[in-house]
């Protein structure tokens, strides 16, 4: 196997300029191919402005920068690489385009040198099949942004020889990134993962159930990802987000992975994210990634001045709550026992009443249901049953008065209970993240506007974020990362990857802070159960495929086994 120290990257478009920088940072020697002088302009632009924000934070000196962008030469002449080791083409994801490209390189190229494609969604297969050499053609699948994120995917065809996958193994290795091999199946692994969360929150965003940025700011605060789903669609391009689902798509058929008709009336208007300008948010300019108001920017409404806030309910949530309540500048009435007549009669001129009961300690924040909680045994229940507590406390307040629950049970069933559906929402209190921490509210479709915002403000008081969206099972972040997280383990069981490399995936392709599987063992897979089921059977409006369980994570449950060795 010859050695590789020359490389050419064909395309230098947002990922193929990237790679090429990845190549030049590595040290290699690196010919850079466009069509025409204008395109290979826009790639040097490129080249030129990723290294001088690694130079503006000091992470890179100018002499070093020199170097780097020294070892890369620009050129509109497939014929100058008659000496390259290994070619990565990065053009457009069009078959035939990638046929051509590599039709002329295999003429060129010494008869060793490997063929790559970083295609992001055509089947390596398909685009080695035509060429002289589909012994030495394989996959090496970047993520944008392709200098930051280390996971290279490298796809094997039933052809590619062993030397070939073991030489661009110990390339990407040598380059600090971090390779994972994986045959050749629409998506691979990171994007195929990826797109069956982007369509949940695609439909999410569609039917109204949450607005764009509480949609992002439950992903990226609740859950502790990167980035929310449309502010990383945004970043991808829509046009090729909606290439590759559909791709994706045309593969499993599943209602997981059904093109969204808005995405493609969004590209059809030329709304193709950051590099239009404007696609889910609006940007500075054409590539910018500042985002800018547009007409869809919500307007900061005042809520009606709360002052007095009632808290029922013992316990470790109770407390918490009412002394960051406290903190949070309001007067707090907080009464332990619920079963107290008496004690409740003080709420009578709270704005707000949170039901925050600790139901055993375990359960204390699940999402149950209110029929799961009528279930439980008077024993194990140490407060007092939702119906009973919300009657009562409908005929104590004022018909202002906001009446809320963290234990989850159906806005709409308090609001029946309590007789005024239009104050009634669900708090969904999230364990902190590295991003955050977010409050979910739930609201029904009579809940009032005044109810709302009085709660968001409520939540900003406390530190947190909040995040306000349809009361359906799940609310937004466990009804979006559960299904993802039980994909995870579906692919395991499907044979097509491992627990390490599905999570290396997901940690070092899409920045996730922990990949699915330790994030499973985090969270409990008995837990991540749990919602799945709830899901499942519930009013959560996700495919069924998609919360169907996986068998395996029930098997993992059932044998009390973590997926990661550390868990
Ligand atoms: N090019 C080069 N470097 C960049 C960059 C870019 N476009 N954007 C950010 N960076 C660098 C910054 O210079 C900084 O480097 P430093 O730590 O050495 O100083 C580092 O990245 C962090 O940048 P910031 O502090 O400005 O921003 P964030 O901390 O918010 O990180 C992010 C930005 C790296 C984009 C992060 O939000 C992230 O990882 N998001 C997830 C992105 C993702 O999922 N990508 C995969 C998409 S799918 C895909 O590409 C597959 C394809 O087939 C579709």
């Amino acid at each position: 196997m010859r050695e590789i120290s020359t490389v050419a990257v064909i395309g230098l478009g947002t990922m193929g300029a990237g790679i090429v920088e990845v190549f030049a940072r590595g040290g290699l020697r690196v010919f850079g191919v466009e069509t025409t002088p204008e395109y290979a302009d826009r790639g040097r632009a490129i080249l030129q402005r990723s290294t001088d924000r690694a130079v503006a934070r000091g992470k890179l000196d100018e002499a070093g920068q020199s170097q780097i962008l020294g070892r890369i030469t620009i050129t509109t002449q497939m014929a100058d690489l008659a000496d390259v080791d290994l070619v990565v083409e990065a053009v457009p994801e069009i078959l035939q385009l990638k046929h051509d490209v590599l039709g002329r390189l295999d003429e060129i190229v010494p008869e060793d040198a490997i063929l790559a494609t970083n295609t992001s969604s055509l089947s390596i297969t398909e685009i080695a099949a035509p060429t002289r050499r589909p012994e030495r053609v394989v996959g090496l699948h970047f993520f944008n942004p392709a200098p930051v994120l280390k996971l290279v995917e490298v796809i094997t065809t039933l052809r590619t020889d062993q030397a070939v996958v073991d030489a661009v193994v110990a390339l990407a290795q040598g380059l600090g990134k971090k390779p994972v091999v994986v045959g050749d199946r629409a998506g691979f692994v990171a994007n195929y993962l990826l797109f069956g969360y982007f369509t949940s929150a695609l439909r999410m965003l569609e039917h109204g159930h949450v607005s764009r940025e509480d949609l992002d700011t439950a992903m990226r605060v609740g859950a502790g990802l990167p980035m929310g789903p449309l502010t990383l669609m945004d970043l991808v391009g829509l046009d090729v987000c909606h290439h590759i689902g559909d791709v994706i798509y045309s593969h499993t058929r599943s209602q997981m992975h059904a093109p969204s008709p808005m995405l493609g009336r969004m590209v059809t208007s030329g709304l193709l994210g950051r590099k239009s300008g404007r696609g889910f948010y609006t940007y500075d300019r054409p590539g910018g990634g500042q985002v800018v108001e547009d007409a869809q920017t919500p307007a900061v409404v005042a809520g009606p001045e709360l002052r007095t806030v009632g808290v029922v309910g013992r316990g470790e949530v109770a407390d918490d709550l009412a002394s960051r309540l406290e903190e949070g500048g309001y007067a707090v009435v907080h009464v332990p026992d619920a079963d107290d007549s008496e004690d409740l009669r003080r709420l009578v001129d709270a704005g707000l009443v949170v039901e925050a009961q600790s139901v055993d300690l375990d359960l204390a924040l699940a999402d149950l249901q209110l029929d799961d909680l009528r279930d439980l045994d008077e024993d194990d229940l140490p407060g007092r049953d939702l119906d009973d507590l919300f009657e009562e406390l409908g005929e104590i307040t004022g018909p202002q008065t906001v009446l809320a629950t963290v234990n989850s049970a159906a806005a709409v069933a308090l609001g029946a209970l309590s007789g005024r559906p239009e104050r009634c929402v669900v708090l969904r209190v999230h364990e902190p993240t590295g991003n955050g921490q977010v409050v979910e509210i739930g609201r029904t479709s009579v809940t009032d506007d005044e109810a709302v915002a009085m709660m968001r403000e409520l939540v900003t008081r406390l530190g947190a974020e909040p995040v306000v969206c349809r009361d359906r099972v799940g609310l937004v972040v466990d009804a979006l990362l559960v299904p993802h997280l039980n994909d995870a383990v579906r692919m395991l069981d499907e044979g097509y990857a491992s627990v390490a490399d599905i999570d290396t995936a997901l940690q070092h392709g899409l920045g996730y802070p922990a990949g699915p599987f330790a994030m499973i063992d985090h969270i409990g897979a008995d837990e991540v159960l749990a919602v799945c089921e709830e899901l499942a059977g519930g009013t959560s409006g996700l495919p069924r495929e998609s919360v169907e369980a996986s068998p395996l994570l029930v098997e993992h449950v059932l044998l009390d086994r973590p997926f990661t060795p550390a868990g």
